[in-house]
């Protein structure tokens, strides 16, 4: 146990170097960079309650399942307090607090902060959201936390954020669409900036993996199997509202969002065969024993997730969420 954790910390003061070459391509300079008032309406113009109108005119051709994925999203961004902490419990990274990595996950902790954000004044504006409710939820999640299965190993960590932030991004990508479809163009846009930002935090986390692989493949091999072979779990899966059970809402949001098509089975599984060409699973040799047998299980794993995939029936179940008014 003690040779895997000094391994991990040398491998992340191996690929700190290549990180903080890369940083200001993956995050983008504060000053310049978007801001939720670059599309909220200005509070300090009389201008404003027009604004809001508008804006809640729009917010009304919102399909119900869009409202409560749209909400289940902002509450996960609102979590961002459970990501940054555990992303400092990361082997290797809080090694030195003014080191590479601890700056790494400062800046990317105020990058993602923008997107709950903007989504919460968003639909505080709307008209069509119990924000107590809302914020109940938001309060639970962070209490409750998260398990994703990683514990303390950058390897399995820089996976799982890989995978997440690909699915982040399909999925504000999905409800930007949706939201222009019923002619909320204002929302749409906002979607679409978040999208953005989630893909380039896609970029650099599957670049930290790439980096892992170059140095120690057999054990990135391992990890990424062990990941999916436990399931890229959703960091709000503890999701609840008010009088409910920790996790208890949110297989309705998920429901909600298989629906409509925001986020799906399939996207699951596109999102895993993009993981594994990217990283070259398919070419990668010099692997141990144990690392042949995980790089053919995940290159397996695509058809054999199809086939479950095909088999799902679409949830019909339309729950009502305490989030939503009327
Ligand atoms: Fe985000
Ligand atoms: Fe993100």
């Amino acid at each position: 146990m003690k040779f895997f954790e000094e391994k991990r910390r040398e491998v992340m003061v191996h690929i700190e170097k290549f990180m903080l070459e890369k940083m200001n391509e993956y995050l983008k300079p504060i000053d310049t960079i978007w801001q939720p008032s670059d599309f909220l309406p200005d509070s300090s113009r009389d201008t404003f309650f027009n604004e809001i109108k508008e804006l809640q005119e729009s917010a009304q051709g919102l399909s119900y399942d869009l409202i409560a994925v749209l909400i289940g999203d902002t509450i996960t961004e609102e979590a961002l307090p459970t990501y940054e902490s555990w992303l400092t419990m990361v082997e290797g990274v809080s090694r030195n607090e003014e080191g590479g990595w601890m700056k790494w996950t400062r800046h990317w902790t105020a990058e993602e902060n923008r997107h709950g954000d903007l989504l919460n004044k968003y639909l505080y504006l709307s008209g069509r959201v119990d924000m107590r409710m809302m914020e109940i939820s938001t309060q639970y999640l962070i209490a409750d936390g998260f398990d994703i299965g990683t514990g303390h190993d950058p390897y399995r960590n820089f996976i799982y954020t890989s995978f997440q932030e690909l699915a982040t991004n399909v999925s504000h990508r999905r409800v930007a669409s949706q939201a222009k479809k019923d002619g909320d163009t204002l929302l749409s846009k906002m979607c679409g900036v978040i999208a953005s930002d989630e893909a380039r935090h896609a970029k650099a986390y599957k670049y930290f993996i790439e980096k892992i692989f170059e140095v120690d493949p057999s054990e990135a091999m391992i990890a990424f199997e062990d990941m999916m072979r436990k399931k890229i779990v959703m960091p709000a899966h503890f999701l609840r509202e008010v009088g409910l059970k920790i996790g208890q809402t949110f297989g309705h949001f998920t429901d909600a969002a298989q629906r409509l098509g925001i986020y799906t089975a399939i996207d699951y599984v596109d999102i895993l065969k993009e993981l594994i060409e990217d990283w070259h699973i398919e070419s990668t040799t010099d692997l141990n024993e144990a690392g042949e047998k995980a790089r053919d299980y995940i290159m397996n794993l695509p058809a054999r997730l199809l086939r479950v995939a095909d088999r799902m029936k679409n949830p019909m179940l339309e729950y009502k969420f305490t989030w939503i008014n009327g």
